[in-house]
């Protein structure tokens, strides 16, 4: 892996570039799937029994950067998370987190993580209860965005996921440009 300082020059985008060095190489899907798990307790609840939604949502990005970082080969940065929680979550649940880079822009990759729970009376079944969709942004020593591997998609799981997630890429790209142009209306 090429460290971020000995690829790092940076073009008039202010995106860091490397015109004379080789690109990183494309990295397959299975090199970013990483795993994670947490036993749910009194204190990652709300006054009602259930897990907070927040709880999960830094499980999600806790696990998402491990994959993103995975793929880039270096520090990534959160930019964007959207996530849908599916089933309640309680104490004494012992929840799994997968996540996997499902599509890569120009620095900024895209992260899917499912989210399963099982309950602590059962061994053998998880609950699906949340995805996630976490965006980062690879950045250089200087804190630079800096291009991420192209992906390489090996199963029709990872196509499917590519398409869908392209969609969202889509989507993400018309909120800022409707972002920034409310930015530029008079006060
Ligand atoms: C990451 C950061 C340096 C990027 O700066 P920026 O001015 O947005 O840079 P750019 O406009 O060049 O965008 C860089 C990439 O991020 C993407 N991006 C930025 N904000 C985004 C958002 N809200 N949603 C989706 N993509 C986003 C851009 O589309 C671009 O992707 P591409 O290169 O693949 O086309 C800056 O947004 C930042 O520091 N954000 C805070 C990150 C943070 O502190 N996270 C929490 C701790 S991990």
């Amino acid at each position: 892996m090429v460290s971020a300082e000995t690829r790092a020059t940076v073009s008039s985008s202010g995106v860091t570039d490397a015109p004379n060095l080789p690109k990183a190489a494309p990295r397959p899907v299975s090199a970013s799937r990483v795993t994670l798990a947490h036993l749910m307790t009194a204190a990652d609840t709300n006054p009602y029994g259930n897990v907070h939604g927040g709880v999960l949502m830094k499980l999600a990005d806790d696990v998402a950067g491990l994959a993103a970082a995975r793929h880039c080969g270096g520090p990534a940065v959160t930019v964007a998370i959207e996530m849908a929680l599916l089933r309640p979550v309680h104490v004494a649940d012992l929840v799994h987190a997968a996540a996997h880079v499902t599509w890569t822009g120009r620095t900024s990759m895209e992260v899917q993580v499912d989210i399963g729970a099982q309950r602590w009376n059962e061994t053998d079944q998880s609950h699906p209860v949340a995805v996630a969709h976490v965006v980062y942004v690879a950045l250089d020593a200087d804190a630079r965005p800096l291009p991420v591997p192209p992906l390489v998609l090996e199963t029709d799981d990872d196509r499917r996921d590519h398409v869908e997630a392209q969609l969202r890429a889509e989507t993400r790209a018309l909120h800022r440009v409707k972002r920034d142009q409310l930015r530029e209306e008079p006060a």
